[in-house]
C-alpha cells in the first residue's frame, strides 16, 4: 500500500493522478476525508490524518510499505520528523520526500532537517528537490494578471527555473513504483530559467493581451499581499523566495525531470496554455 500525504495539495493531487493506472493500492491521508473523496475520486482508501494529531498516525500507517511525504507549509519540522520515526517503526520500506531545490546547501532549512531525519531513519528514500512551481503563478498571482495585466513579484531581474508540479508528481509516482530510485536525490527543474520579464512575455504571447512585469519593491509586494488578507507568515515565505530569485540563486536548470520521467519537462508556454482559462478577464 502506498500512502500519500499532502494528497489534496498541488503536487500530491498530481501524484494520485499519475498513480491512477498502477496496480499498487493507494491510500490518501487527509484532514477531511469527504472533501478528498470528492476531489480525488476512485482512490482505494482514504484515511483521516493530521500531523498535529499523532493519534491519527497508527491507522494511517497500517499496512503501508511506501510513503509519499509532504511537509505542509503550515506544519513545523518536529511533527514531520516524528512521523518519519513512526513510519520507520512500523516498517515502511521507502519514503519519497518532496523537498526543495538547494536543500543540501542549507542545514537550517526545514526541508534539509527533515531529509536528515529520513537519512538517519535507515528507511530507503528518494528526495525530490523541486524548483519553484509554475502553479504558484495561478495559486498566488492570478489576480494581478487577471485584474491588472501584470506579474507582481519582487524578483528583480533574477531568473527562476520554474517546474510544473505535474512533472514533480509524475517523478514521485515513478520513484514510488519503479526500482532504482532508492538513495537518490533529484533536482527537479523545468527546461529553462526565465526572468519575470520573460514570464510576462510568455503570458502576453499565449493569452494574446499585453502582460507586463511590475517588479515591485519588497515593501509594495508585502503591502498588496497583506491588503488581500494573505497571512503574514506566508508573505514572509514569499519574500524569502523572491529575494532568493532576485539574488540570482533560483535559476539552476537540470535534466533530472527527463532522467526520471523519460520526457522533456513541461515548459512555461505549455503551462500557461493549459491554464489560459484561469487567466482570462
Ligand atoms: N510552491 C513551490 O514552488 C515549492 C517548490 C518546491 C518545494 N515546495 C514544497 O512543497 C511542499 C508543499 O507541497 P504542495 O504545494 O503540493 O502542498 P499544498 O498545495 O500547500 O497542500 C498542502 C497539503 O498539506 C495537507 N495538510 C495541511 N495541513 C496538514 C496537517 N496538519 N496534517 C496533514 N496534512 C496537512 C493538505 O491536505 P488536507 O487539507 O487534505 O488535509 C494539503 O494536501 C512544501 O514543503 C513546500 O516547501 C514548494
Amino acid at each position: 500500500m502506498i500512502l500519500a500525504t499532502g494528497a489534496t495539495g498541488t503536487v500530491g493531487s498530481t501524484v494520485i493522478d499519475a498513480l491512477s493506472g498502477s496496480d499498487d493500492r493507494v491510500r490518501v491521508a487527509t484532514r477531511d476525508v469527504e472533501a478528498a473523496r470528492a476531489e480525488l475520486p476512485g482512490v482505494d482508501d482514504y484515511v483521516t490524518f493530521d500531523f498535529a494529531h499523532p493519534e491519527t498516525w497508527g491507522p494511517t500507517l497500517a499496512g503501508v510499505d511506501r510513503l509519499f511525504l509532504v511537509r505542509p507549509p503550515v506544519v513545523g519540522v518536529d511533527p514531520i520528523r516524528e512521523f518519519v520515526d513512526a513510519a520507520a517503526r512500523v516498517g515502511v520500506g521507502h519514503v519519497v520526500y518532496l523537498s526543495v531545490l538547494g536543500a543540501e546547501k542549507n542545514p537550517l532549512l526545514p526541508h534539509r532537517r527533515i531529509e536528515r531525519r529520513i537519512e538517519s531513519s535507515g528507511v530507503r528514500h528518494t528526495f525530490l528537490r523541486a524548483s519553484f512551481f509554475m502553479q504558484n503563478l495561478v495559486e498566488n498571482h492570478r489576480r494581478d494578471i487577471v485584474e491588472h495585466d501584470e506579474v507582481f513579484v519582487p524578483a528583480g531581474a533574477g531568473e527562476t527555473s520554474f517546474v510544473d508540479a505535474r512533472d514533480v508528481g509524475a517523478a514521485a509516482a515513478l520513484a514510488l513504483t519503479e526500482p532504482g530510485h532508492a538513495g537518490r536525490a533529484y533536482d527537479l527543474t523545468g527546461p529553462e530559467a526565465l526572468t519575470y520579464s520573460e514570464v510576462a512575455d510568455v503570458f502576453t504571447e499565449v493569452l494574446g493581451r499585453r502582460i507586463t512585469y511590475a517588479d515591485p519593491s519588497l515593501l509594495a509586494f508585502a503591502r498588496r499581499m497583506r491588503s488581500r488578507g494573505t497571512p503574514l507568515p506566508f508573505v514572509v515565505v514569499m519574500l524569502g523566495i523572491y529575494t532568493t530569485a532576485r539574488l540570482g540563486l533560483a535559476g539552476r536548470v537540470t535534466r533530472d525531470v527527463e532522467t526520471v520521467i523519460g520526457r522533456e519537462p513541461i515548459d512555461l508556454r505549455e503551462f500557461v496554455a493549459d491554464h489560459a482559462g484561469s487567466f482570462r478577464r
